[in-house]
């Protein structure tokens, strides 16, 4: 079967896309699925052809986008594969799965989605709706805290109330319960990665952050500061049951996981030209963290399951919590419903053990049902 691999994007994620993308193709099992790397630039367009296996081509952008060939997904039922641009002919290259390898804006947040809906083509992964959800953190801690999971309080803050006055805004904070005191943890409400968050330890400092996270994304999202925090991260799957992996607790160097520490560490991912062993794996991390209370580890195995099924999420998602450690109290505080390397690290460590070639392929026979 022809399988296109889909990443890039455009997306402050990107790199990262790559990384996963690439990884993802190195152990694909060839001998059921024909791979078409299909590359998604930052401009927006799209380009296939046998360079984009290789990370070289990736170093050596944009130049290297001339060895490559334009296509676009005419997102008309019936279509499906992709026309060659800038071909004489008006040549179609046949698909018969997409494989979404995307992180963050139009690739996880349901656009793609939609358009491949449009196409009547069968994907991988999520949905339109659990996508869009997944994305939008204060969106869905308000849908999972319905559901009786635990979240951490929240406000979202529109950029045009804080262009009007940024004094109103931290004011509608701060009165905001459970948000009353500094120091206060701000995000972009639709992305990932690290990426635009910032600690206010004052009010001064409070402007600074909202106006940093501004320039990333129309809505931030404020949150009470965790002194005594711990992270644990769980992978689902859904094969034929909803399974939850292994727990993973990332470990930070300062106190807050930074885009660097996530992704750039030693050399990793694509900025320095890493391999397929760094970027996502790069990040400090306990696997299957042995002195974590038993109670905490079940509570985040089953939350994690129940938000998966909640949202009504398909694929493989990672779902990433809070633990306030000084009264052993778990927080849901998103999902990441494309994860970065797919989380297969984790499923490698479960138990029982699922390899990753095999994990592509419950994904790939699930999107097929
Ligand atoms: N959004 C990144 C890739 C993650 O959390 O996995
Ligand atoms: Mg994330």
């Amino acid at each position: 079967k022809k399988l296109a691999v889909l990443f890039g994007g455009r997306s402050v994620e990107h790199e990262i896309s790559v990384i996963t993308a690439l990884q993802l193709m190195n152990v694909i099992d060839v001998t059921q699925y024909e791979i078409i790397p299909v590359y998604i630039a930052q401009t927006g367009r799209w380009y296939v052809g046998d360079n984009l296996l290789f990370k070289s081509f990736y170093r050596r952008l944009p130049n290297s986008l001339k060895e490559a060939q334009e296509v676009a997904l005419l997102p008309v039922a019936g279509s499906k594969g992709l026309t060659y641009l800038n071909s004489r002919r008006n040549d179609i290259l046949p698909v018969d799965i997409y494989f979404l390898a995307f992180h963050g804006t139009f690739g996880e947040d349901g656009c793609i989605q939609g358009m491949l809906e449009m196409a009547d083509a069968t994907y991988t992964g999520c949905g339109v709706l659990p996508a869009a959800l997944g994305m939008n953190k204060y969106q869905c801690k308000m849908m999972l805290k319905a559901a009786g999971i635990p979240v951490l309080p929240a406000a979202l803050v529109d950029r045009r109330d804080a262009q009007k006055s940024l004094e109103a805004v931290r004011e509608q904070i701060l009165a905001t319960p459970g948000l009353e005191q500094l120091p206060l943890f701000v995000k972009p409400c639709n992305l990932g990665s690290s990426i635009g968050i910032g600690v206010a330890k004052d009010e001064r400092t409070l402007n600074a952050c909202l106006v940093n996270t501004f320039r990333y994304d129309s809505h931030a999202i404020v949150e009470p500061c965790v002194k005594d925090i711990l992270e644990v991260n769980v992978s689902v799957l859904e094969d034929d049951e909803i399974t939850a992996s292994v727990i993973e607790m990332p470990v930070s160097l300062s106190g807050v996981l930074t885009f660097e520490e996530k992704y750039l560490r030693d050399d990793g991912g694509k900025k320095t030209g890493g391999n397929e062993s760094q970027g996502m794996a790069s990040l400090s991390r306990i696997i299957d963290p042995q002195d974590l209370n038993p109670e905490l580890k079940q509570a985040a195995l089953d939350y994690a399951k129940k938000a998966f099924k909640v949202l009504g999420c398909a694929g493989v998602s990672r779902i990433d919590f809070i633990i306030d450690a000084s009264c052993d109290q778990l927080y849901f505080n998103e999902i990441n419903t494309l994860p970065g390397s797919l989380s297969f690290y984790l499923w490698v460590k479960s138990n029982p053990p699922l390899v990753y070639t095999e994990l592509l392929n419950r994904i790939i026979r699930q999107a097929e049902k």
